[in-house]
C-alpha cells in the first residue's frame, strides 16, 4: 500500500531511510540525488511530474534525514538499499532517476537487478572510476575535512558543481545547496568520498543493458563533463542524450523546465498514456 507525503520513515537493513511520495502510476519513477545532496533537490521534478507520475525521492542512508549504521559506505551498499528500499515498499519494478553519484547508484543497480527496472535516466555522472590523481584529492579532501570541517570543503563544491551563470543569477538555489552540504554529517561526508574513490568502473557493461535511458548533461558541467555523457550515449543499446545550456553539474535545478521536459518526454514514449503536461 502507498503512503503518500512528505518525510515517509520506513526501515531498510536497520536504517531509517525518509523519503517523499507522491502521485500515482504503475511504475513509479525513483529519483536517487548526488554527493553531497539530498532528496530536496529533486523538488523541482517532483513537483512538475507527481500529475501523472508516482514519482519518489529518498534519501541515500546518511544523508538528509536517513540514518546510518556504522558499516562503510559503498555504492554496491548504496544499490542493495535501492532494492531492499523498492522490497519494502512492494515495487516490483520502477523507473530510475540518478544525479551524479545517485547515476553511480543507479548503474550499478541496473547491472546487478536488471529485472528491476524499466528504464533508466542518467543525469550529470560517467560510467568510469576514479583515476589515481581523483583518488588523491578525495583522500586530500578527507584529511582537510577532518582537520577543518566542512566549510572549505562546502565553498570549493559549490564553485565547481553550478555553472558561471547560476552562480550569478540563482543565488538561493546555490545557498540552499552550500547549506544542505553543511547540514550533512562530517562522517557521512568523509565515508561517501571513500565509496566514490573505491567506486568500479561500469563502462564495460553499457553494451549489455537492454533498457531505454535518457542521459542528461549540462553542457557546463566540470565535475562530470559532457563528453562521458556522451561516451554512455554511444555505448548503451537504446539511448538518447540531451544537453542543457546554462547548467553544470546541477542540471536539474539550475535548467529545470528543459530537465523536466526531456524526461517527460521519454517516460511518455515509454508510455503513451501518460503524457504530462508540463
Ligand atoms: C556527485 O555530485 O554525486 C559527485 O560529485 C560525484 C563525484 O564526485 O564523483
Amino acid at each position: 500500500m502507498q503512503s503518500t507525503g512528505n518525510d515517509i520513515k520506513i526501515t531498510v537493513d536497520g536504517n531509517t531511510i525518509c523519503y517523499d511520495d507522491f502521485g500515482s502510476g504503475t511504475t513509479p519513477i525513483i529519483f536517487i540525488h548526488g554527493f553531497p545532496f539530498n532528496k530536496s533537490t529533486w523538488q523541482p521534478q517532483m513537483e512538475a511530474l507527481k500529475e501523472n507520475h508516482r514519482v519518489i525521492a529518498y534519501d541515500i542512508r546518511g544523508f538528509g534525514n536517513s540514518s546510518a549504521t556504522d558499516e562503510n559506505f559503498s555504492i554496491n551498499l548504496f544499490a542493495d538499499d535501492l532494492i531492499k528500499f523498492m522490497d519494502a515498499l512492494q515495487i516490483q519494478k520502477s523507473i530510475v532517476c540518478g544525479l551524479s553519484m545517485g547515476g553511480y547508484i543507479a548503474l550499478n543497480a541496473v547491472n546487478r537487478y536488471a529485472k528491476r527496472f524499466e528504464a533508466l535516466i542518467l543525469c550529470d555522472t560517467q560510467c568510469i572510476a576514479d583515476s589515481e590523481m581523483v583518488k588523491d584529492n578525495r583522500y586530500k579532501t578527507i584529511k582537510e575535512i577532518e582537520e577543518n570541517g566542512l566549510n572549505q570543503f562546502a565553498t570549493n563544491f559549490i564553485e565547481t558543481a553550478f555553472c558561471e551563470e547560476t552562480l550569478k543569477t540563482k543565488v538561493n538555489a546555490v545557498n540552499t545547496i552550500k547549506n544542505i552540504i553543511l547540514s550533512t554529517s562530517q562522517k557521512t561526508i568523509t565515508k561517501t568520498l571513500t565509496a566514490l574513490a573505491n567506486r568500479q568502473e561500469l563502462c564495460f557493461s553499457l553494451p549489455q543493458i537492454f533498457i531505454p535511458a535518457l542521459i542528461l548533461c549540462g553542457r557546463e558541467d566540470k565535475i562530470t563533463p559532457l563528453k562521458q555523457s556522451e561516451y554512455l550515449n554511444d555505448h548503451f543499446v537504446y539511448s538518447t542524450l540531451h544537453s542543457l545550456d546554462k547548467a553544470g553539474h546541477l542540471s536539474n535545478l539550475e535548467q529545470p523546465a528543459a530537465f523536466n521536459k526531456y524526461v517527460n518526454e521519454f517516460i511518455s514514449i515509454l508510455n503513451p498514456a501518460t503524457v504530462a503536461q508540463i
